[in-house]
């Protein structure tokens, strides 16, 4: 059976929990994880931070997620450019914003819209992800493309318990549209946690039965990188933050130790020039010893 594209949301009730900046760095992550295949990141944040960072802040794209939405004649692959930070990451950019979008009222357009999208992924692409903004109405539009939803906390009490909220939200909405008593969440993101705060959001969401799938730290090469343009994974690859990140990419792939073969694999470069170096030495020491 051919595979289909893994499509990953991330979620929150509250804003600013870090969607955005895991949101872009995952992306980033699943392009230096699978370098033959390609990964799209669909921005319908309204600000837009996720397209200025993948596409360079000054690059204007000539079309965008509005126009997709808007207009009937455009086609995923009109409104699709290439990052300017791997190559093989497709970046459907949000220029104009998503909301309110008059076109969404139009339920036959929409259907549409999103069944040509989804042939788009799982014909170009093995990983997709939407950034979306706080809160539920916007997913209401994407549901039915979601394959994978994670929630996004950070570990205070107030975001924690917004958390809680969300998968209350997420299970009446299953109810209502697909008719099930389903628990829509896949997992939680801990994100900006400092050290001791790990197993309070743990316990937190252990008696909802949602696992906590990744804790981010809390780093300032986030900031760092967000002021410079830049993706924290390929800013600082060494930074606890990104490390978090590539893990998290590697668990979704199922591919669980490629964060280490990753790094493993550029400390042995690295070691292999090493001991290119050495043997060239041995070597001349040889020769000179015969002259
Ligand atoms: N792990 C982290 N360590 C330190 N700072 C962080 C971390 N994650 C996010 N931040 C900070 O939090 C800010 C908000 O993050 P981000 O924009 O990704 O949130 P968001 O959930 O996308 O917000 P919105 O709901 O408004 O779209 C960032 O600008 C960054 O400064
Ligand atoms: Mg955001």
């Amino acid at each position: 059976m051919e595979q289909r594209t893994k499509v990953i949301v991330l979620l929150s009730n509250k804003g600013g929990t870090g969607k955005t900046f895991i949101a872009s760095n995952l992306g980033v992550a699943f392009a230096q994880m699978c370098p033959g295949e390609n990964v799209i990141m669909v921005d319908v944040d309204p600000g837009s931070r996720t397209t200025s960072m993948l596409l360079g802040p000054s690059t204007t794209p000539r079309k965008d997620i509005f126009d997709f939405f808007r207009d009937p004649e455009v086609l995923p692959e009109d409104a699709v450019v290439r990052s300017s930070v791997m190559n093989n990451l497709l970046v459907m950019p949000n220029v104009r914003g998503f909301e309110p979008h008059p076109s969404l009222k139009n339920k036959e357009l929409l259907r549409k819209k999103l069944s040509l999208l989804l042939q788009f992924f799982d014909d170009h692409t093995s990983f997709a992800i939407i950034d979306l903004p706080a809160g539920k109405t916007t997913l209401h539009y994407f549901f039915s493309l979601v394959g994978t939803c994670y929630l996004v906390v950070r570990p205070t009490q107030d975001s924690l318990t917004a958390g809680e909220q969300m998968i209350g939200t997420l299970s009446n909405l299953a109810m209502k549209t697909l008719k099930r008593d389903e628990r829509l969440i896949d997992g939680v993101i801990a994100n900006a946690v400092i050290r001791g705060e790990e197993e309070k959001v743990r316990n937190f969401f252990k008696k909802h039965g949602v696992e906590v799938v990744q804790i981010v730290p809390y780093s300032p090469a986030v900031e760092e990188a967000i002021e410079r343009w830049e993706c924290l994974v390929t800013y600082k690859p060494d930074d606890p933050a990104a490390i978090a990140i590539r893990q998290l990419a590697a668990k979704i792939a199922g591919r669980e130790g490629w964060e280490d073969i990753s790094v493993q694999e550029s400390r042995d470069r690295r070691g292999g020039v090493l001991e290119a170096l050495r043997r060239m030495r041995i070597l001349r020491s040889i020769l000179r010893k015969k002259e």
